[in-house]
């Protein structure tokens, strides 16, 4: 089991590149199965999600050729089975783009019920209430969503709550189905956007994406594409944060500072300097953070995806801060782990009430979900002494080479396992 070992206290300056949206990534990689003919992709992050999600697809028949890390061929035209495999959705659980491409295409599809996760319950009934009013059948048996129209056509389908796979999934079928689909309450996030972009560049019709009406007129085919994926706007306020919380300046590459927006402002908030270029951001981290107080909203509010690594810098900030989740149900497993490094925060349902320490001091702390391992990361750059992070797996699922970044910026960090290279660390920093 690999870990981060990191020795705090360091204000990390520099320059980093940021990589593609891990969440626009997974939905256009499904999406690509639409077409017969082959597609390329590029700009993708090489994380685990996304590697999970090409083996998903070659397991059901699709050709998926690397150009690079960071660039894929796809070809969607031996497609035998629509039947997505389980260990694929154990592994992924955006898996599920797979339902809406392949029903676009096939009319039907086979894929395990996504399990919750440990930020939430997570059904998809939205997804499923979309489908159906496009007149897809679906059952739930051993563990599997089984998916089939005589007719995928056109509805008006109005969203429960906004949600952004809900929004795509839809979206994805109603490309292909007979006549007009309206989705609204859709989410409005810059990867819903792309992946309509995606859509669009294959031959799709979809206008109103990025707003909270997206309206899709359905083709009967989608041709091939070449495509690049945005930015990564949470891999880039993650880093905003580091640079914030270690009393940093740092400035960030390949990034589209108007998806940023909330998070800009809050860390002006904070206390930071923030100076925006045409593809670049550059976070100068203050003396001591001040206190604010923030709600996760659908986009454009505070993303959910952002809450632990604000909390942390909070948690160091002077005065006290109310962190609301107004998203998923169960995102504050990791205040626990910040209160062996010093922090003060009492979670009450969905609230967590923060009041600002001084200082962090290392520990040995447990990764419970993907962002929370990259606050705990966060509040290890910030801590005096050593910081071990644990089950690292989950961070690798949505950062690319997260250690190697951090050291450009002058960080003490390094990937091990096992105590003897700990120790080997120690002796070196010292
Ligand atoms: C996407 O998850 C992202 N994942 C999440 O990022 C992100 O936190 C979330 O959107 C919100 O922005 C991917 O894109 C792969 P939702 P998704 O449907 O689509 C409820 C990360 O760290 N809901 O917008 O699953 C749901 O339980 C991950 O990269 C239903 O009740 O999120 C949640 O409370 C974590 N029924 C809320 O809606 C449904 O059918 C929003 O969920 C669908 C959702």
């Amino acid at each position: 089991m690999e870990q981060y070992v990191i020795k705090g206290g360091i204000p990390l300056k520099g320059e980093v590149g940021i990589g593609g949206a891990k969440n626009a990534a997974l939905a256009i990689l499904a999406a690509a199965n639409m077409t017969d003919e082959t597609v390329r992709i590029e700009n993708l992050p090489d994380v685990r999600d996304i590697n999970a999600l090409i083996e998903a697809m070659r397991d059901i028949g699709t050709r998926v050729d690397r150009v690079d890390r960071h660039t894929v061929m796809v070809n969607g035209s031996c497609v035998e089975n629509c039947i997505v495999e389980n260990e694929n959705m154990k592994k992924i659980r955006a898996s599920y783009y797979l339902l809406g491409a392949l029903l676009g295409k096939y009319k039907k599809a086979q894929v395990p019920l996504p399990g919750g996760c440990n930020i939430g319950s997570r059904p998809i009934d939205q997804h499923l209430k979309g489908f159906k009013a496009m007149g897809v059948e679906t059952k739930i048996e051993h563990g599997f969503i089984i998916a089939k129209a005589k007719r995928l056509h056109g509805a008006h389908i109005f969203l429960d709550m906004v949600s952004v796979g809900a929004t795509i999934n839809i979206m994805m079928a109603a490309s292909m189905a007979e006549g007009n689909t309206t989705i609204e309450n859709a989410a409005k996030e810059p990867h819903v956007v792309d992946v309509a972009s995606f859509l669009n560049s294959m031959g799709a019709r979809i206008k109103g994406a990025g707003t909270d009406v997206i309206r899709v007129t359905g083709v009967q085919r989608l041709h091939k594409s070449d495509y690049s994926i945005i930015p990564d706007q949470i891999e880039a306020g993650t880093f905003m944060f580091v640079s914030a919380v270690t009393g940093g300046d740092v400035l960030l590459h390949n990034v589209i500072p108007k998806h940023l927006e909330a998070t800009t402002l809050k860390l002006l908030e904070l206390g930071c300097k923030v100076r925006e270029y045409d593809d670049a951001i550059q976070v100068i981290g203050p003396e001591k953070l001040h206190s604010t107080h923030v709600k996760t909203m659908p986009y454009p509010g505070f993303p959910t995806d952002m809450q632990p690594q604000i909390a942390v810098s909070l948690a160091l900030a002077d005065g006290t801060s109310i962190v609301t989740e107004s998203i998923f149900e169960n995102r504050f497993r990791y205040v626990d782990e910040l209160i062996r490094m010093g922090a003060s925060i009492k979670v009450e349902g969905n609230v967590a009430v923060i009041t600002g320490v001084d200082r962090f001091t290392g520990a040995h702390v447990n990764t419970p979900d993907l962002r929370a391992g990259a606050a705990l990361v966060i509040a290890g750059l910030a801590a005096e002494g050593i910081t071990i992070v644990d089950d690292i797996y989950y961070i690798e699922r949505g950062y690319e080479n997260l250690d190697r970044k951090l050291r450009q910026l002058g960080a003490k960090i390094e990937k091990v396992s096992g105590e003897k290279e700990i120790q080997k660390f120690r002796l070196k920093v010292g």
